[in-house]
């Protein structure tokens, strides 16, 4: 005899699709968040730190699709809410102690996540969030070691920066790229 201590199925799909769409809704914010630092980069002629965040934002985009993919998949509904509000006017030496903290953030909270996938059984879900994390981890050391350059190294870093150019070196893609290349 099933106990109220027992989920029912759709209850434990519920609580997946919950625990996807809190992880996209954190993604979009970091998408949005991290748009607007490449532009302040890019406006101060900081190429290079441009380019890796346009390129980490990018990454977001892919993850907040992953996680919509496997929402539609259990047959939820994918959020377009951001997961709080985006910061504005950032310089130079506010953006990545406060990109490294988010990361961190992120890390933190898919870890509890992955959690509440496994223990509703759905292993396909945590193993989504392991591979996130994984990507998590690679942002979080390139923005904890560009926090670290700027706090030791300060004006000489940025100097060096100065100047370099903010292309990705990655060919463009969407509808429109793909269009082209037939
Ligand atoms: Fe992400
Ligand atoms: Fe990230």
């Amino acid at each position: 005899m099933a106990t109220k201590e027992i989920s029912s199925d759709k209850e434990r799909v519920q609580k997946v699709i919950d625990a996807l769409n809190k992880a996209r809704s954190m993604e979009l914010q970091a998408i949005h968040q991290y748009m607007i630092q490449h532009y302040t980069l890019s406006d101060l002629d900081y190429g290079k730190l441009a380019a890796n965040i346009k390129l980490i934002s990018i990454d977001e985009m892919d993850h907040a699709e992953r996680f919509a993919e496997r929402i539609k998949e259990l047959k939820g509904e994918p959020t377009s809410a951001l997961a709080s509000q985006v910061v504005k006017g950032q310089g130079v030496r506010d953006i990545f102690p406060y990109d490294a903290n988010l990361e961190d953030n992120t890390i933190a909270t898919y870890n509890q996540l992955l959690a509440v996938c496994r223990e509703n059984g759905d292993m396909i879900s945590a193993d989504i969030f392991q591979k996130i994390i994984d990507e998590e981890r690679e942002h979080y050391t390139y923005f904890d070691n560009s926090r670290n350059h700027i706090d030791t190294l300060g004006d000489i870093f940025l100097a060096n920066i100065a100047g370099t150019s903010s292309s990705t070196g990655i060919e463009r893609k969407g509808f429109a790229a793909a269009k082209k290349n037939g």
